[in-house]
């Protein structure tokens, strides 16, 4: 394991399943529908990859950058848009694909912005869910699992650009970024 690494959330293992569960769920409700997997990068490329391929439907990506944090651990709160979508989502059926719900920030303000574009449905994908920071009233509608409030990296999500490479999730040592 990382030496900057506290302690595992989600082995390698463990996320395979969730992902495999999730592509089920949504395998099931898409039957016969194309849905448009929107991605938010950077952290969810590694999850948008594998869960795509959990999923045996038609179905087209896109991917959105946004930016809300600074360099430290929680939201600044502004969301801004750095690359916008390439697709036209209108009478799409949408699922925007996150890698962690926490403030909710980012995922409230995505979610109104693409439903003022008028698709046909819009649902939210996260792997992770830290429902104990809320502060936006969003709610996915698929989560891999839900996380107590700690700072996690790995499978995509980093600290400061660093450990998203890392195949599983864990915890980062405090010390690391107090
Ligand atoms: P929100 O807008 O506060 O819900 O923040 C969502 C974004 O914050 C996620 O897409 C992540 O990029 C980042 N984030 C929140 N918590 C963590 C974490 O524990 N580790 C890494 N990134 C996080
Ligand atoms: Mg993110």
């Amino acid at each position: 394991m990382n030496p900057d690494v506290g302690g595992l959330f989600a082995s390698e293992e463990e996320l395979k399943g969730i992902v495999a569960r999730l592509g089920r769920e949504i395998t099931a409700d898409y039957a016969g529908k194309n849905p448009l997997f929107v991605g938010v990068l950077r952290g969810c490329f590694i999850f948008m990859a594998d869960l795509v391929r959990a999923c045996d439907i038609d179905c087209t990506v896109d991917f959105m950058v946004v930016s809300s944090y600074g360099k430290g651990t929680s939201s600044t709160g502004a969301v801004k848009i750095i690359k916008d979508l390439s697709e036209n989502i209108e009478n799409r059926d949408v699922i925007i694909v996150e890698d962690i719900l926490d403030s909710g920030n980012t995922l409230s303000y995505l979610k109104k912005y693409m439903l003022a574009r008028k698709p046909a449905s819009i649902r939210i994908v996260t792997l992770l869910d830290k429902p104990d920071r809320r502060t936006a009233d969003v709610k996915a509608d698929y989560v891999g699992f839900t996380i107590p409030d700690a700072f996690v990296v790995g499978y995509g999500l980093d600290y400061q650009e660093k450990y998203r490479n890392l195949p599983y999730i864990g915890y980062l040592k405090p010390e690391i970024y107090s």
